[in-house]
């Protein structure tokens, strides 16, 4: 199966499970446990959200698949975690090895990408998946990244 192919039909089913989840945590550990699965060189994917409330801002672990991480608790200046939440820009590193602001979760991995969940408008938290390869995260890649991001931030509005 090529990459588009199966980008396309993960892609589908994260559609199906949006509609099927009862709520924005079952949508958020199916994102996960589904990318892990079918996405080959998605070796840890997981969810930080923005601390309600917490001054200085603060990014905390909430579901995810993959090794447990020392880091789950990240403030906004750190970690590509950190960049993504404080800029709302998506961020994908090809060699983590050559980016200074990367905190190591697994020896193993090699690139990363760090797309932000926005709700109303403001950034709510992220989607963050590690890769024992390098340069794992091309273009379709960031695209069904950003549309499971998209799916969570419109579940979570609606549970507002
Ligand atoms: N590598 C991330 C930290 C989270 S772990 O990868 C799970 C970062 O640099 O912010």
């Amino acid at each position: 199966m090529s990459v588009t192919t199966r980008i396309e039909e993960v892609r589908n089913e994260v559609t199906e499970l949006a509609q099927a989840a009862p709520t924005a945590k079952d949508l958020m550990e199916g994102v996960c446990k589904l990318l892990h699965e079918r996405m080959l060189k998605y070796n840890w994917v997981g969810f930080y959200m923005l601390e309600p409330g917490a001054k200085p801002p603060m990014l905390v672990l909430n579901a995810f698949v993959g090794a447990m991480t020392p880091h789950t608790r990240i403030p906004l200046n750190q970690g590509i975690c950190g960049a993504a939440a404080s800029s709302g820009k998506t961020i994908v590193v090809d060699d983590v090895s050559k980016d200074p602001r990367y905190l190591a979760c697994s020896l193993e991995t090699k690139s990363e990408i760090v797309v932000p969940i926005f709700v109303a408008g403001q950034v709510a938290g992220e989607l963050d998946i590690d890769s024992h390869f390098s340069a794992a995260f091309g273009a379709e890649d960031q695209q069904l990244v950003q549309y499971c991001a998209e799916m969570v931030g419109k579940r979570l509005e609606k549970s507002r």
